[in-house]
């Protein structure tokens, strides 16, 4: 059934009977202001929903480092997000998640120059989104935590040699240029910026072998 968190068309009647929300929407923009309104309004409109449907359980997909990346706007926009979960009556779980593999071609995008990218040696530990769909089932089903978890793939890597290794095997010739002052999203990144703490669920699927997988 289609649901539109933005407008709140279709929540009611989507979440009739319903004891378990997954929210993993995201904003078609990633300007500040769009985001932020995405977020807040969608947010509002669900935990409404929710409540007046009785649902016992709000699970949300947000990022690992949310916190440590206020100075994004898009970053701003999951902390609202993950405040007004908070705020509300809902026993909640927050999965946050490192970096899709999938979204390895939009962290190109957003570092292109000309025929290079321009990206920062930062460590991080991107997850397939196989991962992060079945971690989102395991904790749909397990109790409420009221609190927020991390997940991240099996292994660490820079994000410079992340994109290196994806333009090697999809044979894009565009040369990858190491800078440590490279912005992500309009942010200078650390090695603790997108690393996640000392918990965290561990996804069993290597980049080598999603890369294999998906270009077969
Ligand atoms: N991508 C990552 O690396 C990553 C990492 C960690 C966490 N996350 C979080 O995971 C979530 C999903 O990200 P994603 O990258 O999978 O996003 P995505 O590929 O852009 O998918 C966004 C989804 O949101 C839906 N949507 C957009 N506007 C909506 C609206 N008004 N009402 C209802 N649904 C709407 C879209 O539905 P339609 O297809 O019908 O438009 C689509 O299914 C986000 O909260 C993001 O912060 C993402």
């Amino acid at each position: 059934m289609g649901v539109n968190t933005l407008t709140g068309e279709g929540l009611a009647q989507a979440l009739m009977g319903a004891q378990v929300v997954v929210d993993v929407a995201n904003s078609p923009s990633f300007e500040d202001k769009a985001a932020l309104e995405f977020f807040e309004r969608s947010g509002h409109n669900l935990l409404a929903a929710e409540a007046a449907a009785g649902v016992q359980h709000h699970v949300a997909l947000s990022v690992v480092g949310t916190d440590r990346l206020l100075a994004s706007g898009y970053f701003r926009a999951k902390m609202a997000q993950e405040n007004l979960i908070k705020a509300s009556k809902i026993p909640y779980t927050i999965l946050r998640a490192t970096q899709f593999f999938e979204f390895v071609s939009a962290i190109a995008q957003s570092a292109i120059e000309g025929q290079m990218v321009r990206l920062s040696p930062a460590l991080f530990q991107p997850v397939a989104s196989d991962d992060v769909a079945a971690a989102l089932a395991d904790v749909a089903v397990e109790n409420p935590l009221n609190g927020t978890i991390e997940l991240a793939g099996p292994e660490q890597i820079r994000l410079d040699e992340f994109v290196r290794l994806f333009f090697r095997a999809t044979r894009d010739a565009r040369k990858v240029v190491t800078d440590v002052h490279a912005r992500y999203f309009g942010l200078e990144l650390n090695d603790q910026s997108l690393t996640p703490g000392d918990n965290p669920r561990i996804g069993s699927i290597h980049f080598e072998d999603w890369l294999k997988r998906s270009l077969s």
